[in-house]
């Protein structure tokens, strides 16, 4: 493991103190509406502020983006941190919840790790080096097409400019798969897809913080990642697929008749 993920792992470990230590706690948390349907804590912003503080003092040059507290200076190498994704789940006490940290040198994924600090799982990958979970090496699995696949999906909570679009793309995957499921965290989500625990995923409007980390993890593990229309903006646009190259095709082709022509461009 290159020594930027292992301080990523470092600080992702002291995320995952502060994000347990209040989980028996939950009644006593302060939460707070950012804007529709998107709640956030005191222990996002404390899981955040821990991250930073690790990253900071091991690369005092690097610049940072973080889901709570945004941007930190500048430089070619940028971190991008989710400190809690899947806050919802979190704040309810269901058990899918992850920290996401990403490093990007001069916008190319280097270093990804993923937390999920319930099950002690630690997803991490390098550029060029693979992708692991704890000690195990990842690999996506080599499920053919559709045909009795499993997927992960988000469905729209925000914003709803795309629900038409996504409920066509639902119902055609349902149909032709064994079954779709919608956990609640999109870090999560991909790293499944890279242990091949899903074949597929697909989300619209995510967040780079979301599926920075899981978007290195995927490729590291052998799988494709995408925009929704199977080009290479995921990173800017947030609208997303990946899965193995065979399936990956197949999801692209069946999605394609319901891309609305925001989705396209
Ligand atoms: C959310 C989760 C969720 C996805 C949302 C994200 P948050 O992150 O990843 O699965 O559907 O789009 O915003 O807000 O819990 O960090
Ligand atoms: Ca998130
Ligand atoms: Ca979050």
């Amino acid at each position: 493991m290159n020594p930027t993920t292992n301080i990523a792992v470092r600080a992702a470990r002291q995320a995952g103190n502060v994000i347990m230590r209040s989980f028996s706690r939950l009644d006593s948390l302060t939460v707070s509406e950012k804007q529709v349907n998107d709640y956030v804590t005191e222990v996002d912003h404390n899981a955040e502020q821990a991250i930073i503080d690790v990253l900071h003092k091991s690369f005092p040059n690097h610049a940072i983006l973080a889901e709570e507290s945004g941007a930190h200076g500048k430089g070619d190498y940028q971190w991008i941190v989710d400190p809690l994704d899947g806050t919802t789940n979190y704040l309810h006490g269901f058990p899918q919840f992850a920290i996401s940290i990403a490093l990007m040198h001069r916008g190319r994924l280097e270093s990804a790790v993923i937390y999920d600090p319930l099950r002690d799982e630690m997803f991490t990958a390098d550029r060029g080096g693979g992708a692991l979970l704890n000690d195990r090496r990842l690999r996506v699995t080599d499920h053919k097409g559709l045909k009795g696949a499993l997927l992960g999906t988000g469905i729209p909570y925000r914003d709803q400019r795309h629900m038409d679009a996504y409920l066509g793309m639902l119902r055609e995957l349902s149909r032709e798969t064994a079954g779709i499921r919608r956990p609640g965290s999109a870090a999560l989500d991909f790293a499944y897809v890279a242990a091949g625990r899903l074949d597929g995923f697909w989300e619209l409007g995510l967040s780079v913080w979301d599926f920075a980390a899981g978007a290195l993890l995927v490729e590291e593990a052998g799988g494709t990642v995408s925009d929704i229309s199977g080009g290479s903006q995921h990173l800017e646009t947030g609208n997303v697929l990946c899965a193995n190259v065979r399936l990956h095709r197949e999801m692209v082709d069946t999605i394609r008749p319901h891309l609305s022509s925001d989705l396209r461009a």
